[in-house]
């Protein structure tokens, strides 16, 4: 389905929960919506879904307006994190449900739930209980349950939130491929940036109600638009003044701008493995924590202590080493702007790694 919202206000008594938000989304896609909580993503599903009334904007989907009909008629499934199977009902129950309530056949019942108990891996647990299945299991046959009248959008609110870190790792991936099979746009509201890059075709930071960007991962990773966007995806340490920084310029360039680095923005090394040392600070290393695929370097230049990634195939560092540190780019800002700036001094732009 096709999905058109554009400027979306929504109120709570005197609290703007969302404000003019906008964005389209294609047929097929998943998109995930990011952002703290309390930042508006579940007011903006809910209202998607007719579970909330709009106060300004429109929904459109397929290209009509869908602000007036209720949520039964807008061929939506939902997975939401709080959304609890019927204890009561067996896992076929649970499946069945909607269908019943929509009036389906009994016949295209049986085959409809078996079609879903196959697609979702839940073969043989048909006739279990929801407290005789796993959170992972649950999860799964509350996304069976949306998927199972056929809806054209679905919608999924921190489904995974209340399951532990390993297993919410498969879910993710078996649900991105499972989305990927039936083709059907989706939605997926996540508080945890890992969760959305992994997953989503296309992100939509929220913050304070509002859409602050919308793009690829990668897109958004690279160019960030704001220092919220910046800060929030991806590791990164600020910098109060962007001009105590070699290479980038001095205090009367621009007063009052903080920098943003990331890990692969940093590189330590010995004097000998720059070619221009005078792009370079004079560093001590801290700390060097091993990261299964790489080393995590923790050092320090003056006052300021920046962190990068280090091959394991390079030379170790150790902590109280002296090095020279290279900044190869900042992301730069201050109350007006925001901008990514490379290191004035060094020669080589910096390689980019995707
Ligand atoms: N029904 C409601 N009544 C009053 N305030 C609400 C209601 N629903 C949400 N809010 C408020 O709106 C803000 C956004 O909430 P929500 O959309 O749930 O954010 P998120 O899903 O990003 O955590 C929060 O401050 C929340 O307290
Ligand atoms: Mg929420």
């Amino acid at each position: 389905m096709h999905i058109e919202v554009s400027g979306l206000y929504k109120k709570f008594g005197d609290f703007q929960a969302v404000t003019d938000v906008n964005f389209e989304i294609e047929k097929g896609q998943l998109i995930g919506l990011l952002g703290p909580s309390g930042g508006g993503k579940t007011s903006i599903l809910r209202m998607l879904a007719g579970l909330e009334s709009v106060d300004k904007g429109d929904i459109v989907f397929h290209g009509k307006r869908v602000n007036d009909l209720p949520p039964q008629e807008r061929g939506i499934g939902f997975v939401f994190q709080n959304y609890a199977l019927f204890k009561h009902m067996t896992v076929e129950g649970n499946i069945a449900f909607g269908l019943e309530v929509k009036k389906w056949s009994k016949a295209k019942i049986k085959d409809r739930v078996a079609e879903l108990v196959e697609l979702t891996g839940l073969s043989g647990f048909e006739k279990r209980y929801p407290h005789q299945l796993s959170g992972g299991q649950r999860q799964r046959v509350a996304f069976a349950r949306a998927l199972a009248p056929e809806p054209q959008l679905l919608l999924l609110d921190e489904p995974f939130a209340a399951i532990d870190a390993k297993i919410r790792h498969e879910l993710r991936s078996w649900l991105r491929d499972m989305i990927d099979r039936l083709g059907i746009t989706s939605i997926f509201v996540t508080h945890d940036q890992d969760e959305a890059i992994e997953v989503a075709d296309q992100i939509m930071i929220i913050n304070k109600g509002r859409l602050e960007q919308k793009g690829t991962p990668w897109e958004i990773y690279k160019n960030p638009q704001s220092p919220f966007v910046a800060e929030f995806i991806g590791e990164s340490t600020i910098v109060e003044d962007a001009s105590s920084l070699r290479g980038f310029g001095n205090a009367s360039d621009w007063p009052g701008t903080k920098a943003l680095i990331r890990p692969e923005y940093v590189e330590v090394g010995k004097p000998s493995d720059f070619k221009l040392l005078s792009a370079t600070e004079s560093g001590r290393v801290r700390h060097v924590h091993f990261r299964g695929s790489e080393w995590l370097v923790e050092v320090e230049v003056g006052s300021t202590r920046l962190v990068t990634y280090r091959s394991l195939e390079k030379e170790i560092v150790h902590p109280g080493d002296e090095v020279q540190v290279l900044i190869h780019r900042a992301y730069l800002f201050n109350n007006n702007d925001s901008w990514i700036m490379e290191n004035k001094l060094k020669e080589d732009p910096m390689p980019v790694h995707i």
